[in-house]
């Protein structure tokens, strides 16, 4: 069983949207026997909330239903899990910080993407509509990408 923790600043735009989405590219994929994940935030702001009503709104609108009850990243995650995957720069700086254990496996998601690779999931938070699909439609296509790369490793 592999697991992967996807992390971003808030953990109810970005990264619940991306543990949903792979979830769904892991079913469509039979592979559910293979992999658990869940997703978290660097900061402690919507400790208990549910995701961002305009990306659960958003996603309704792509055929995605989804929900997540916000947390905090903490020194037990880089024990539990096998993949720890950020939204940004900052996000991974910041896990970066906290991996006191030397974790081997921390990533950015668009490094798996084949647009723009290596470049910053943009943090929809403060702004429009547009902005929501515009990370709707890169989490699709990215969690696709990291399932394909790391469904065929040991
Ligand atoms: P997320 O977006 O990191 O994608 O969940 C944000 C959510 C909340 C805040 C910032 C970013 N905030 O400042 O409260």
């Amino acid at each position: 069983m592999k697991k992967v923790l996807f992390v971003c600043l808030g953990n109810i735009c970005r990264s619940p949207l991306a543990e949903a989405l792979f979830k769904n590219h892991i079913q469509e994929n039979n592979l559910s026997h293979e992999f658990n994940c869940d997703s978290c935030g660097t900061a402690a702001y919507h400790i208990g909330a549910p995701p961002d009503e305009r990306s659960v709104a958003n996603a309704l609108e792509n055929g995605l239903a989804y929900t997540h009850k916000g947390r905090k990243l903490s020194g037990q995650d880089f024990e539990s899990f096998d993949y720890i995957i950020a939204m940004d720069d900052e996000n991974l700086e910041n896990i970066k910080r906290a991996n006191t254990n030397s974790h081997p496996n921390i990533y950015k998601i668009r490094d798996f993407d084949v647009l723009e690779q290596g470049a910053d999931v943009p943090d929809p938070y403060y702004g429009g509509e547009e902005g929501f699909q515009n990370v709707f439609d890169i989490l699709n296509r990215a969690t696709l990408h990291l399932l394909k790369e790391i469904s065929s490793s040991k």
